[in-house]
């Protein structure tokens, strides 16, 4: 379920300032115009190559394009967690679809995460090598430039950046309160997140923010429960009250201790059980996959989408092109809307080089793609066929576009099959009536 692998590095903290507070977002480095006091906004940034029209909220036919009437949601702080070795390739992708209908969006700032971690957590600590590096340089185009591949001295399989990531959280955490105290929602996610507004407001007006409520998507590490922190982690503004005024300095205490471990959601979730506040699992609303990989079935399909990770910057603007052409933008995402809507009309009927990851069984006996796809056509319960270059798998459990899949052996090419017209049959079927039922709306497991 869960791999440390999948988990998305770095962080950073930029912000978006409104009038009424609403997103943060998390910087590890102050990037150094003169005169800068470790924080700039975006614009300033370096952002050279975007102009400012095809990122900034501030173009209200983009907005009023994107979001239709969608401008609800002005007492959820959204902290992105990013770092400045992805920032560039990341974040105005985000700007410009999942998070340009927060509403008040003003200027949008970066703050440095690590400002407060005291210098003798850092001498000495290779994890910070990246972080002195960033400072050295300065300038976020050669910091991203040059800083991307770099490993952890201590673990060369892995990015020093996602060494990094995990001092960052629990200060996100205290600087996003100290920015915008007192609302209603925080969200907490990466840059690879994708938040789908519509779904997140329409969810936290039916939550009470006044119990202490923290919600995520489960994962486990050494058999404890965590929310998975790039699927996105919501805290009610109560949990964010425990968390950073009733236990003033939690951050500061883990930073000499965060050495030893894996990752800061992980240990957030520890903190979390210690201060009262146990897990509330919200999967699949809050979502680890990308709308190329999250498995379609019938158990989830009229179930609400709020976000998505490991989303590409392609998938990115594919999903704000989608959002963007939906008839009623206010309305929560379904998986049904998502699948019928973008998914089923990306699927083709044959791919060569991909992995539609069909789930089901092996059929024995089978040579060829050909042969593996009118296996498919003759047993009725099959949606999809995936033939590995020699092996057969049916795929009856569920549907997925998938993603490309380049096997070194030319004899061993990979090839996707979907039977279209049995799909639609079966999407068909399982249409959803009635209201969305959103995770823990009835209170029950709130605290
Ligand atoms: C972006 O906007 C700022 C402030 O309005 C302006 O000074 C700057 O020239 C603009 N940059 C581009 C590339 O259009
Ligand atoms: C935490 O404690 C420090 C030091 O006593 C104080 O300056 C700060 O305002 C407190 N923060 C909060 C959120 O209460």
């Amino acid at each position: 379920m869960f791999s440390p692998t999948a988990l998305r590095p770095p962080g950073r903290f930029f912000r978006f300032r409104y009038l009424v507070p609403v997103i943060v977002f998390l910087v590890v480095v102050r990037f150094s115009l003169p005169g800068n006091v470790g924080r700039e906004t975006i614009s300033e940034w370096g952002f050279l190559r975007y102009s400012n029209k095809t990122w900034m909220p501030e173009d209200k036919a983009l907005v009023d394009s994107v979001c239709g009437g969608l401008r609800k949601g002005n007492r959820i702080v959204i902290t992105v967690n990013t770092g400045a070795t992805e920032i560039l390739e990341r974040v105005p992708t985000l700007l410009r679809s999942s998070l340009l209908c927060v509403p008040n969006l003003g200027d949008r700032q970066v703050f440095d995460a690590l400002d407060t971690v005291p210098s003798e957590v850092m001498n000495g600590n290779t994890d910070f090598d990246l972080y002195r590096k960033q400072l050295e340089l300065k300038d976020p185009v050669r910091v991203a430039e040059f800083l991307k591949g770099m490993k952890d001295p201590r673990n060369s399989d892995t990015a020093a950046a996602w060494t990094l990531d995990k001092y960052k959280k629990l200060h996100i955490l205290e600087k996003a309160w100290d920015l915008n105290p007192n609302m209603d929602w925080y969200l907490h996610v990466d840059a690879d997140t994708y938040v789908i507004w519509s779904t997140l407001v329409a969810w936290l007006a039916k939550l009470d923010p006044t119990k202490e409520s923290y919600l995520g998507s489960l994962s486990f590490i050494n058999n404890l429960p965590f929310g998975h922190g790039g699927s996105g982690m919501l805290l009610s503004g109560a949990a964010m009250r425990s968390f950073v005024v009733h236990h003033n300095g939690t951050a500061a205490r883990w930073d000499y201790k965060m050495q030893n471990e894996c990752c800061a959601d992980w240990v957030l979730a520890q903190i979390l059980t210690e201060y009262g506040m146990s897990l509330m699992n919200s999967w699949p609303t809050i979502q680890g996959e990308t709308q190329s990989t999250i498995p379609f079935d019938s158990s989830h399909w009229c179930q609400p989408l709020a976000t998505m990770h490991h989303i590409t910057p392609l998938q990115a603007a594919q999903m704000g092109d989608f959002e963007a052409k939906r008839k009623d933008k206010t309305k929560p995402l379904t998986f049904e809307e998502l699948f019928n809507d973008l998914v089923s009309g990306l699927i083709p009927r044959t791919l060569d080089d991909w992995d539609n990851m069909a789930l089901g069984h092996t059929e024995n006996d089978v040579h060829s793609f050909d042969d593996c796809v009118g296996a498919c056509k003759r047993d009725d319960k099959c949606l999809t066929a995936l033939w590995k270059g020699d092996e057969c798998v049916l795929g009856t459990d569920d549907v997925k576009l998938g993603m490309k899949h380049i096997e070194g052996d030319e004899k061993k090419r990979w090839k996707s099959f979907w039977h279209k017209e049995r799909i639609a049959a079966w999407a068909e079927k399982q249409k959803c009536s009635g209201e969305i039922k959103f995770p823990f709306e009835d209170g029950k497991s709130s605290k």
